[in-house]
């Protein structure tokens, strides 16, 4: 498993990770290929310095879109946020989204920044417990998301 930057010609195949990777967890997706395009273009003009992507033998496994510009409401300034997050089905449980997430923070510190932040879907629970293990806590909660946060 090696892990790459992100290229804006790399879209598609972050469609067709993101379309696969939340297979079942629709309600916290979008789940048309068009909507799911303009959220990875989204991505790119966020920060396109803040994403990677896993690759097993050649083939694109996952992707991780971090930003390190992020003015957080809730912690009243910039904090690096983690905006999206996919291994796909097969290839989970290998490391391949610590390793990813593990980049990010990298990339966080090296901008200086104190706080990690996201938001996951309230019943996704394989992911809360994933982020968890990587020393994310819980904040506080909007609708179906939870907000957690990790000091760097
Ligand atoms: C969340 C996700 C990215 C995790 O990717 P992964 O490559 O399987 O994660 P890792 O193998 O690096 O897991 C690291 C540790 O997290 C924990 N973990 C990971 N998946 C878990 C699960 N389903 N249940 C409980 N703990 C889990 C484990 O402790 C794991 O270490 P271990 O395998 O040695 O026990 C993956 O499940 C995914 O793509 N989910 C769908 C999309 C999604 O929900 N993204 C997050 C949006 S906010």
């Amino acid at each position: 498993m090696k892990l790459r930057k992100a290229d804006e010609k790399d879209i598609q195949t972050l469609v067709e990770l993101y379309l696969q990777g939340y297979k079942g967890l629709e309600e916290y997706a979008y789940t048309h290929p068009e909507d799911a395009q303009a959220y990875m273009n989204w991505l790119f003009r966020r920060d396109a310095d803040g994403m990677w992507v896993a690759e097993d033998g050649g083939r694109s496994v996952g992707f991780v879109a971090g930003d390190g510009r992020w003015f957080s409401k809730r912690e009243g300034g910039v904090v690096g946020a983690i905006h999206e997050l996919v291994v796909l089905p097969e290839f989970r449980r290998r490391g391949i989204g610590r390793s990813l997430v593990e980049k990010v923070f990298e990339y966080f510190r090296e901008k200086g920044l104190e706080k990690a932040e996201l938001w996951v879907g309230d019943e996704n629970t394989e992911a809360m417990n994933f982020y968890k293990k990587l020393g994310f806590e819980e904040r506080d909660r909007f609708n179906y998301w939870v907000r957690m946060i990790k000091r760097l």
